[in-house]
């Protein structure tokens, strides 16, 4: 099992991953000094709750279970979620523990900042994309009829505790969604070449150490860059590398034909082919990237022209005063953030 601390403003916490780190959750103080918790789940991960149930000390375990997927991450279900938190008394001392992928760490993590002005959250992560990513960092929210993730809060957890045997039964689908974001991590710098022998993936490969020390990159990579950048002001803008395309083309297709994973190694496609056609990427950080991508085994043509994309980028809450803030790898471990008009995007997306 591996160990990442994480310490910004008032939250010190740590993240810990691999086969067996279940067992940590008994040790969490978050836990420990809790008057009740209350186990959120949704319908696919109900399923884990035994064997949470199986580790947490003696106290009161009260659950939810949620409908799974994006379109039910909505203001509404965080109400019923905290009305649900009322009924079962749970107290300030209380704490929630989310238990499934993004959607649902996403929403319990904004009713926890809601409940009483903020109870504490523990992340219990179950798909490939919410251990390496969305669990950590304290983002949390739902969506608005108006554009994803627009309502909500920065609510950090109290423990990360990734239990990577739950991936066993992860279809995959899911895990190629995960590797979209693994992919992002290795543009950014947060793991060298040789991790690249840990792909690709099998069912057994996935509980390898070499897996394992990719995740724990990825993982500690974010949290420096959380530490540096709670508020996503600066640094932490490169964690949104291959996003603005990914969302318009999610968006697009309204949250329905692919996982935000791989609409992510889409995005970052694109962004790689405007970044080599305004000069800003070089040819080989491209190719490097195209060779990782395929190592993964993931899909890297949507079939969507890019051009396509632009009218969906617009309510993009990165996005001011008209003007569209990209990220771009100048080359591995080199991201910037390039700011361009919607009609000099258009005239670079037009010949791609
Ligand atoms: N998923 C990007 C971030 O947490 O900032």
């Amino acid at each position: 099992m591996k160990t990442v601390r994480i310490a910004v403003r008032n939250n010190e916490h740590t993240i810990k991953f691999g086969i067996g780190a279940l067992y940590a959750l008994a040790e969490a103080p978050a836990i420990l000094s809790a008057d009740a918790v209350c186990v959120v789940a949704d319908t696919n991960t109900a399923r884990f709750i035994p064997q949470v149930r199986g580790v947490l000390p003696a106290l009161p375990v009260y659950e939810v279970t949620l409908a799974p997927g994006e379109t039910h991450k909505t203001p509404e279900t965080v109400v019923e979620l905290c009305r649900a938190f009322a009924r079962y008394g749970l107290t300030r001392e209380s704490t929630v523990i989310a238990l499934g992928g993004g959607v649902v760490g996403d929403i319990t993590g904004f009713a926890a900042s809601c409940y009483m002005r903020g109870i504490r959250c523990v992340q219990l992560p179950t798909t490939l994309i919410a251990m390496t990513d969305s669990a950590v960092g304290g983002k949390t929210g739902v969506d608005l009829p108006e554009g994803k993730n627009l309502f909500g809060a920065f609510h950090q957890p109290s423990a990360v505790i990734a239990e990577l045997r739950f991936l066993d039964t992860l279809p995959e689908r899911e895990i190629k969604a995960g590797l979209g974001e693994i992919l992002k991590y290795y543009g950014l710098g947060a793991f060298p070449n040789a991790s690249l022998d840990a792909f690709p993936l099998t069912q057994t490969s996935m509980l390898s150490d070499a897996f394992e020390s990719v995740i724990s990159d990825c993982v500690a990579y974010k949290a420096r860059v959380v530490e540096e950048d709670e508020l996503d002001v600066g640094k932490r803008r490169f964690l949104n590398f291959g996003h603005s395309f990914g969302h318009a083309l999610e968006k697009m297709h309204n949250f329905k034909t692919y996982t935000h994973g791989e609409a992510v190694t889409f995005g970052i496609i694109i962004a790689l082919r405007v970044g080599v056609k305004l000069g800003i990427t070089a040819p080989d950080t491209s190719d490097s990237m195209l060779s990782a991508a395929a190592k993964m085994g993931l899909v890297t043509d949507s079939g969507v022209s890019p051009a396509e994309l632009l009218p969906h980028m617009r309510g993009d809450k990165k996005n001011v005063r008209g003007i569209i803030r990209l990220v771009m790898l100048r080359q591995i471990g080199e991201p910037l953030i390039y700011e361009i008009t919607e009609s000099e995007l258009n005239s670079v997306l037009e010949g791609l």
